[in-house]
């Protein structure tokens, strides 16, 4: 067992300043030291995961090797560094049931990423088996409000194998992102629409974050227009733009020789941020139970609201044509296939 430090005990209470009202939020993340963690652990430090007033304490969890826990300490090194005031504790550690003791947020990131000509579910056997022993140990010893997001690939997937080992936890707590595909979508059409990127509204990623997503344009609106009048290109919605978007992983690591890292962590910063913020909409791999025609047991991108912190229901209103109802189809295939591919391991 490594812990290389505990400079918050758990349990011990914290001294907090005068605008600090709440107690801090313990976020666990793993693959705390890879690319995703480089990026990501100093915007959760800064408040732009939880807001400016919210304390946190990171739980960082790495694999068991001398590498990355080195490398893990040079990490924590760097946010003892910045002297972040909302910062109140850095545990690491290469003991999950360390990392993931009372933890609010479980940001599950560590896993290998996909190299070139690889296609995401080529990653499911190496990595799919890292949800299984995850699953259980966060069931076991995180918050009773804890909330889990997957981000390691094929995260929808990863996320139905962890959510599969939960007795305590329900399957609405285990979510997967879709995040970063919903802000290339949104960027995609407002440089088509020569429009403000935040004129674009109402763009939802439906399905596995994938080559199959289904970025749903109809329902998008540009300036208080239907994007498919800004946009009457509808060659370019159907094709190119679902190809962009689709392709887009792909294309990054063609172009950087290593997969997204600063907007994967952009992205997840978003996931969690509007999760906890309520009346905000937007994509989410959720359990479908059957929604928008998804097999029940699958967890597929789709619109939802955030409720009360934490807590979402998917918006259920949106008509889908003959073409949507097709991509909804094919990527809805793809996800019952990565779920047979593993149905086996579910049972271990
Ligand atoms: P990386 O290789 O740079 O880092 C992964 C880290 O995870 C490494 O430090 C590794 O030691 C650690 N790790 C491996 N197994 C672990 C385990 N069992 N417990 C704890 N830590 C473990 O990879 P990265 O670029 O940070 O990407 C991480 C994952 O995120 C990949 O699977 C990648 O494909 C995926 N990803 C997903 C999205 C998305 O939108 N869902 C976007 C980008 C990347
Ligand atoms: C992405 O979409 O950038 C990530 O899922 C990495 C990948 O393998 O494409």
């Amino acid at each position: 067992m490594r812990v290389v430090a505990t400079d918050f005990p758990l349990n011990q209470p914290l001294l907090l300043t005068p605008t600090m009202s709440t107690s801090p939020i313990r976020v666990a993340i793993t693959g705390a030291a890879g690319q995703i963690g480089y990026s990501l652990l100093f915007r959760i430090a800064s408040g732009a995961m939880f807001g400016p007033d919210r304390p946190v304490i990171l739980q960082l969890i790495e694999a068991p090797f001398e590498k990355a826990m080195k490398a893990l300490e040079g990490v924590a090194m760097e946010l003892d560094d910045c002297a972040f005031p909302l910062l109140k504790g850095i545990v690491m550690t290469d003991q999950p049931e360390i990392g993931f003791k009372d933890a609010n947020w479980c940001l599950l990131v560590g896993a290998k990423p996909r190299g070139p000509g690889m296609e995401r579910a080529d990653l499911l056997k190496d990595n799919g088996k890292i949800f299984i022993g995850q699953g259980q140990i966060i069931d076991r010893v995180a918050a009773d409000d804890a909330r889990v997001a997957v981000v390691g690939n094929p995260a929808n997937t990863n996320c139905m194998i962890a959510a599969s080992q939960a007795k305590r936890l329900t399957p609405d707590r285990f979510t997967a992102m879709v995040r970063l595909d919903q802000n290339r979508a949104q960027t995609q059409l407002a440089k088509k629409a020569g429009a403000d990127l935040t004129a674009v509204k109402n763009i939802f990623i439906y399905g596995n974050h994938s080559p199959t997503m289904f970025p749903a344009f109809a329902h998008a609106t540009i300036g208080g227009q239907k994007a498919t009048e800004a946009i009457t290109d509808h060659v370019w919605l159907k094709g190119p733009f679902l190809e962009t978007v689709g392709k887009r992983g792909a294309a990054i690591i063609a172009a950087r020789g290593a997969s997204s890292a600063a907007s994967a962590a952009n992205a997840l910063v978003d996931h969690v941020r509007d999760l906890m913020t309520p009346g905000k909409i937007h994509s989410v791999a959720v359990k479908s139970n059957g929604l928008y025609g998804f097999d029940p047991e699958v967890w597929a991108g789709m619109p939802v609201r955030t409720t009360t912190p934490g807590a979402y229901e998917v918006v259920t209103g949106y008509e889908m044509c003959d073409f949507c109802r097709e991509k909804i189809a094919l990527t809805n295939k793809e996800l019952v296939e990565e779920r047979a591919a593993v149905v086996e391991m579910l049972k271990a």
